[in-house]
């Protein structure tokens, strides 16, 4: 740590403390991993690995007895425990230790399943109370990683609020000390990573992608902004395999005139 004089007034200057992503490769790109208490923008069209990724994310943090909350908004909380449970990520002694949990903001609490979950919000459109629940569970849990999947649906239908939905989100995690992840889902082709205001207000933003390429679709990834550190300028290629993702940091893909090269 180290100190310099800046218009009269000095400026410390902290070494970032980083968060492993738990994805092999990624923390290359990113000189080192998440910047601590950054609030992510996971952007991608439907497919691209947004979910398996915060997955793999949160798990990793289990492994190393960081806890984490997972907050469901596009799929019942069975259907994450399954699908986590095929890349080997079994959460459930996570769970009965209170290293992990839920937030079922997915079934409105309707359904025999989801009387079981702890955590449960009832109407996404009553933000407040979203917010409540969620805090409720970090602070149960003294969580140091959240994953919000999906933000978009918080507001798909208000686009007004979205960019006031994401900086309160922001300022609650972040305060609360959480290294955060906010999927974003965008349409097949579209460019950009969900709208002005969240884009804006994002700490970071990493954007997942899928790409026809003569027959045959090819993933990708990019990190378009992290606060607090140098990153990779480069597009890299990743793969989801049966243990999740991989991504090839020494690996570039570039397209040109409608093809793909690949470098490395
Ligand atoms: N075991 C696996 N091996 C390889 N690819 C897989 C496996 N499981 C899922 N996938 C791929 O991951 C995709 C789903 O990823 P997901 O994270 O749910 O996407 P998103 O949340 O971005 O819509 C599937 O469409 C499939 O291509
Ligand atoms: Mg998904």
């Amino acid at each position: 740590m180290g100190a310099e004089e800046y218009s009269g007034r000095t400026i410390e200057r902290r070494v970032v403390r980083r968060i492993e992503s738990g994805i092999p490769g990624l923390d290359e790109i990113l000189h080192g991993g998440i910047p601590a208490r950054n609030v992510v923008l996971l952007s991608g069209g439907p497919g691209t690995g947004k979910s398996i990724f915060g997955q793999q994310f949160l798990y990793h943090g289990l492994k190393r007895g960081e806890p984490g909350v997972l907050v469901a908004l596009e799929e019942h909380p069975v259907q994450i425990r399954i699908n986590m449970a095929n890349f080997g990520w079994d959460v459930r002694k996570y769970e009965a230790e209170g290293l992990f949990t839920i937030v079922d903001a997915f079934t409105g609490g309707i359904g025999e399943y989801a009387k079981r979950e702890k955590y449960v919000v009832k109407s996404v459109d009553d933000v407040p109370t979203f917010i409540d629940v969620v805090k409720e569970a970090i602070r149960d849990l003294r969580a140091q990683r959240v994953v919000i999947d999906s933000v978009t649906t918080l507001y798909i239908t208000r686009p007004a609020v979205a960019r006031s939905v994401v900086m309160t989100l922001k300022r609650v995690l972040s305060g609360l000390g959480c290294t955060s992840i906010l999927v974003s889902q965008v349409s097949v082709g579209e460019r950009g990573f969900g709208g002005p205001g969240v884009e804006h207000a994002a700490d970071g933003i990493i954007r997942l992608d899928l790409d026809e390429i003569e027959g045959e679709l090819r993933r990708s990834l990019i990190v378009w902004k992290m606060r607090g550190t140098s990153h990779s300028m480069r597009r890299h290629p990743f793969d989801i395999t049966d243990r999740g993702i991989v991504v090839y940091p020494n690996k570039v893909l570039k397209f040109w005139r409608g093809r793909v090269y690949e470098e490395g």
